[in-house]
């Protein structure tokens, strides 16, 4: 028999990856504050993406989740924002056309700012200070006070995150969610591709919009067609936050994270009696879990029952993040022990995490041909298992960064300086994201 779970019974456990406050009367007013202010997302919207995950788990829609690594003060801007939701677009555009099937779109945004670390301490140049954990704990900037963990950012990481979900909601129902305006985009990034293939699945959106609007099925006749549903999503880290925007719902009863539609628990902080997983198992969400090559069988299936003891369909997406051989090597075994346990679960897959190395100039990069490799690999396995292959977890941006090697654009290690702005780990940019929806066009063709 389990504990009582309270939002904050997770105070009661073990707990990693968090910052040490000086000033404990500061955190508390700061999360007082906090329990004050209005949701950010809605009990019924997260009911709402529960139900479409729960499509995904069912091979009867796709998922698309992706955004930075860590969203950050100082990059927030509209046009980022824009642009970071129109490449979602643009590659849920090629993904729905390749799989015949709805894609539920999903940001890393309006809350992804809070980063676990593998070392606590960080040596430069002989000085030694606390890591940077994300801006709503340090600040990036090496020094002393910049490092130091300060509780009122918590506030300053709402505020953004309330910005941020304003534009998200006006972007979502507003011009740039039109599947044509889109799709054009698209059609300029063919423009510069040098793959034909490329050109041809275009070519079959093109025709299947003009068929759709010959049947009247269009923006003009149907304001359905230019809006979307999109849901955030971060990593439930610092819970003290967390606990302060969880909420019952006053209608239909359940406490509801308010800060984000989805959470996800990262690979570092998924222990079975840990604060996190007891935080997580209480509230109604979805949930993902970052799942790496050594996690072993029986701990998954314990884990799930301690998240979705009812076997909820929607609840859970397991995110592999393994890299491509240890995905060949582990992931048969984890999705045979789930058809055993007759668990219902999504399977997404985070090309990225697995696939971090440092340049030869010094730069944490990512190789573009590694990331397709690792989500080819996913999809024949799945082929293999006879599962289905639910989903991807990408850190992307709309911004012509230079952080991830390769792709059509040739991005080598002595660009990657050009523009390398990353808060965290290297992001796709914009070109890589739509040549990358292209390619897995490709192997769901295969596949
Ligand atoms: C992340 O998604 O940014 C992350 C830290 O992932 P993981 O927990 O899989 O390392
Ligand atoms: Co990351």
């Amino acid at each position: 028999m389990e504990n009582i779970w309270k939002k904050n019974s997770w105070r009661n456990y073990p707990i990693s990856q968090q910052p040490i406050y000086d000033d404990k009367n500061l955190v508390k007013k700061i999360e007082e504050e906090i329990e004050k202010l209005p949701p950010l997302v809605f009990a019924d919207e997260v009911r709402k993406l529960k139900k479409k995950l729960a499509n995904v788990a069912a091979g009867k829609a796709f998922l698309l989740q992706g955004g930075d690594c860590a969203e950050s003060f100082s990059d927030f801007s509209a046009n980022n924002l824009r642009d970071s939701f129109k490449v979602l677009l643009q590659m849920s555009a090629i993904l729905t056309y390749a799989s015949s099937l709805p894609v539920v779109k999903v940001g890393r945004m309006a809350g992804q700012f809070a980063k676990p670390r593998s070392e606590n301490l960080e040596l430069k140049d002989g000085v030694k200070l606390p890591s940077y954990r994300g801006d709503i704990i340090n600040d990036i900037v090496f020094d002393e006070g910049g490092r130091k963990p300060d509780p009122r950012r918590m506030l300053k990481a709402y505020s953004q995150s309330a910005f941020t979900l304003n534009l998200l909601r006006a972007f979502a129902t507003g011009g740039l969610a039109d599947l044509e305006k889109v799709h054009k985009w698209n059609l300029d990034f063919v423009k510069q591709s040098t793959k034909s293939r490329f050109l041809e699945i275009a070519n079959g959106i093109s025709k299947a919009l003009d068929f759709m609007k010959a049947c009247g099925l269009d923006n003009k006749n149907n304001s359905k067609f230019g809006q979307v549903d999109f849901f955030t999503s971060h990593e439930a880290l610092l819970l003290n936050y967390e606990e302060c925007l969880t909420r019952t719902d006053s209608f239909m009863g359940g406490w509801f994270d308010c800060s984000a539609h989805m959470l996800w628990i990262g690979e570092r902080t998924r222990k079975l009696d840990e604060a996190h997983v007891e935080f997580m198992r209480g509230i109604e969400n979805p949930i993902g879990v970052k799942i790496g090559p050594k996690t072993e069988n029986q701990y998954l299936i314990d884990l799930i029952n301690k998240l979705n003891p009812k076997n909820e369909p929607g609840r859970i997406t397991l995110i592999t993040r393994m890299g491509a051989q240890n995905l060949s090597e582990n992931l048969p075994r984890l999705i045979e022990e789930i058809n055993k346990n007759k668990k219902i679960v999504i399977w997404s897959c985070d090309p990225m995490h697995a696939n971090t190395y440092k340049s030869n100039n010094g730069y944490k990069t990512r190789s573009f041909d590694k990331i397709a490799e690792e989500i080819e690999v996913f999809f024949s396995i799945h082929k293999k298992q006879g599962t289905f292959p639910g989903g991807i977890h990408l850190e992307i941006t709309g911004q012509n960064v230079t952080e991830c090697v390769g792709g059509e654009q040739k991005i080598r290690e002595e660009n990657l300086s050009d523009r390398y702005h990353t808060h965290c780990d290297p992001r796709l940019n914009a070109n890589q994201g739509v040549e990358l929806a292209f390619k897995i066009s490709e192997f769901l063709k295969t596949n």
